[in-house]
């Protein structure tokens, strides 16, 4: 091997190394996802739950999801329909629930025009009264 083809391998294997926490983790809290039959309640992208009154998980924050489940788990949160869920946590470890958490974070959250039109520049949009023109609810005309 050339010492070019080396130092570029090596680098290679650096960067996976690097990515490798994260992937495996990614890895395991979707298949922890399916394990635990979640998808079941908050639907397989996370973000179309069976009924409206399920929450929509995806791209949530890591660490509300990680403090909601095991609050869910506990039964120090026991609002609204949180007893459905209560049965599932039962088996699930917090090494676990952190994984899971990490992948519904990772996931993209389903984002409505008018968010996705403000989020590229709602400034320079405002400044320059293009807003008009954006898909937006017709109460700000
Ligand atoms: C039987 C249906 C059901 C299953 C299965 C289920 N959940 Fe839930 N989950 C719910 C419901 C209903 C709520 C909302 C509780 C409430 O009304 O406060 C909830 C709430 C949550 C929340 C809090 C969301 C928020 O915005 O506060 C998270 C996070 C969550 N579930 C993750 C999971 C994960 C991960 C799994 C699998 C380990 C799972 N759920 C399995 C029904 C379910």
């Amino acid at each position: 091997m050339g010492k070019k083809l080396r130092t570029a391998v090596a680098g290679i294997s650096v960067a996976v190394m690097s990515l490798g926490g994260s992937v495996a983790a990614m890895a395991d809290g979707v298949a922890l996802y399916y394990k635990y039959t979640c998808y079941t309640c908050h639907g397989n992208d996370a973000k179309t739950p069976i009924l409206p009154m399920y929450p929509k998980l995806a791209g949530q924050n890591k660490q509300y999801i990680i403090a909601q489940m095991k609050d869910i788990k506990s039964g120090k949160r026991n609002n609204g329909y949180s007893a459905t869920m209560k049965g599932i946590m039962y088996g699930v470890t917090e090494p676990e629930i952190e994984a899971i958490a990490e992948w519904l974070e990772s996931l993209e959250q389903k984002k409505a025009p008018l968010q996705e039109a403000a989020s590229e520049n709602l400034e320079q949009k405002i400044i320059k009264g293009r807003l008009r023109d954006a898909n937006r609810p017709s109460t700000f005309q």
